[in-house]
């Protein structure tokens, strides 16, 4: 399974993002990165095509949710862009995650990776009783959530590390979990609140770290970046 670490590309513009992927030229290791609604909406296809340009893996982190026939065409044009992962709201229901898989297949069978998010970790137990009338508990909540996307077809799901192991139980080892909300042991939370080291990430069973301030605001990016690689991924 792939276990990699992901490095969130929350910036909001083409040239910030680009200077900062000049900083890994002579890196041994290309990083995998993800790009968000804010950079993608800002810069659009053109952003993606230049990151892919300079052989990063990539995923695009849309959260795509509306009606099945409308994410199957939306789907289909993200797969264009040649990405290597994407994601749904599970929320969608089975169908619409159904339809997204279908539309990211290409003509040759490959597609990228398709993963969902169960509720947001912003979404608390209060917030989903109250408004949106959901009375079960918001772990049962994930792990149904989980098991829709499993039952869907789809290769994973994205959710707090704390949550992997649980979710591995539930949809077998092989279905990845993807985490954010990684900090090192002497660092900063920033708003973070349920966070967890890249080296116990990895003994909790994550696949993806995905790792956002704790490289782009580091003194040193790529040395940050090389220290998540040596905790997470390297034996
Ligand atoms: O800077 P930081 O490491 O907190 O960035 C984490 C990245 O993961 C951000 O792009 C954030 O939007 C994303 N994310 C998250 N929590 C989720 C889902 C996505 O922090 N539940």
């Amino acid at each position: 399974m792939g276990k990699d670490v992901i490095i969130a590309l929350d910036f909001s513009t083409a040239e910030e993002t680009l200077s900062f992927l000049d900083k890994f030229a002579d890196n041994d290791r290309k990083p995998y990165v993800k790009v968000g609604m804010e950079l993608y909406y800002a810069e659009g296809p053109a952003i993606i095509k230049a990151i892919k340009k300079r052989g990063h893996k990539l995923f695009l982190d849309l959260k795509l949710h509306d009606i099945p026939n409308t994410v199957r065409k939306a789907m289909s044009v993200l797969s264009n862009l040649d990405v290597d992962m994407v994601n749904v709201h599970a929320a969608g229901t089975i169908d619409m995650m159904k339809a997204a898989k279908e539309g990211l297949t290409r003509e040759d069978g490959s597609r990228p990776l398709l993963i969902a998010v169960t509720q947001l970790t912003s979404t608390s137990q209060e917030r989903m009783t109250n408004e949106l009338l959901i009375e079960e508990d918001i772990d049962k909540v994930v792990i149904k959530y989980a098991e829709n996307a499993d039952d869907a077809g789809l290769d994973g799901v994205v959710c707090s590390p704390l949550e992997a192991g649980k979710i591995h139980s539930a949809c077998g080892r092989n279905f990845l979990t993807v985490t954010p909300g990684v900090r090192f042991a002497d660092g900063d939370k920033g708003d973070q609140v349920r966070v967890t080291t890249p080296e116990r990430a990895k003994e909790i069973g994550s696949d993806y770290i995905v790792v956002g301030r704790p490289i782009t605001q580091a003194d040193d990016p790529v040395a940050a970046y090389n220290r998540c690689v040596a905790e997470f991924v390297e034996e």
